[in-house]
């Protein structure tokens, strides 16, 4: 049976494209308000046609702690309440770890975890009001070793411990906290990344696995599971979506 989110509020990251958009979609479209927030405008106008207007949406920078209180505050003030923290804008960015300029590195750590980060601090307070629920995508590259992927598996790694401190430090409350961990999955991340030419083909072959792209209305399945009142005793939990890759 299909939960129904009548009534309640979520706030989506990464809702202009990918998962995030296919995430927002799913919960709209199972009943709740959601306020997607992402830093192209463009592509969360394309979000927000599909729900036919229903969608709300915010253009913001997740690298920008004061936009994520912003985004927070902005969903609080037009729902009344929040239910859901969907952490989902996250960027790729392959390169050998010696030629990293501190810039990129900064940058993918502030989007992929920092933001993370400021999103739950803010939403906390409104999702104890609420029994709500933090759902962090995470990445294979936070369990595994990823070549040309240094900055960005520390930063998806963080966010899996973060996931597992945040759902310790509230284990008194009804809030939970989860992670999903996909692999390859059919999005702009995937399809369009570019990557560095000079690699090691033996190592770059450990980048895919034997069964091909997720696509991103499965992410959203999940996401919509872990929302629910169904998973009410799943908190601290990592899930892998990733056709295997981590177990083989
Ligand atoms: N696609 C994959 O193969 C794959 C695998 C593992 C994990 N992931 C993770 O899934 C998440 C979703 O990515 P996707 O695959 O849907 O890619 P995507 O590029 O389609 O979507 C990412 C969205 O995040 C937005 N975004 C980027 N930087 C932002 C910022 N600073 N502030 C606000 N929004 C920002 C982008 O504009 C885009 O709409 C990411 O966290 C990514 O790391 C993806």
């Amino acid at each position: 049976m299909t939960a129904s989110f009548e009534g309640t509020a979520a706030l989506i990251t990464g809702a202009g494209s990918g998962m995030g958009r296919a995430i927002a979609l799913r919960l709209a479209g199972q009943g709740a308000s959601v306020l997607g927030v992402d830093i192209d405008e463009g592509r969360l106008a394309e979000t927000k046609a599909l729900t036919a207007g229903r969608l709300s949406v915010r253009q913001a920078d997740v690298g920008d702690p004061g936009a994520c209180a912003e985004a927070v505050a902005a969903a609080v003030a037009e729902f009344g309440r929040l239910d859901v923290l969907g952490n989902v804008a996250g960027i790729y960015l392959a390169e050998h770890t010696t030629k990293m300029s501190v810039e990129q590195y900064r940058r993918v750590m502030s989007v992929n975890l920092d933001g993370c980060f400021f999103l739950a601090q803010a939403a906390i307070p409104h999702l104890l009001e609420t029994d709500g629920t933090i759902i962090n995508i995470a990445s294979n590259s936070g369990l595994q070793g990823v070549p040309y992927s240094a900055a960005y598996s520390m930063s998806k790694g963080g966010l899996i411990a973060l996931t597992r401190s945040l759902a310790v430090e509230y284990l008194k409350t009804r809030l939970r906290v989860n992670a999903i961990a996909p692999a390859g999955t059919r999005t702009n991340i995937a399809t369009s990344g570019t990557f560095p030419t000079d690699v090691d083909p033996d190592l770059a072959r450990r980048l895919g696995g034997l069964r091909g792209l997720a696509e991103p209305e499965e992410i959203a399945a999940l996401f919509a599971f872990l929302a629910s009142d169904e998973a009410r005793s799943i908190t601290g939990a990592v899930y892998t979506v990733d056709n295997g890759l981590t177990v083989s």
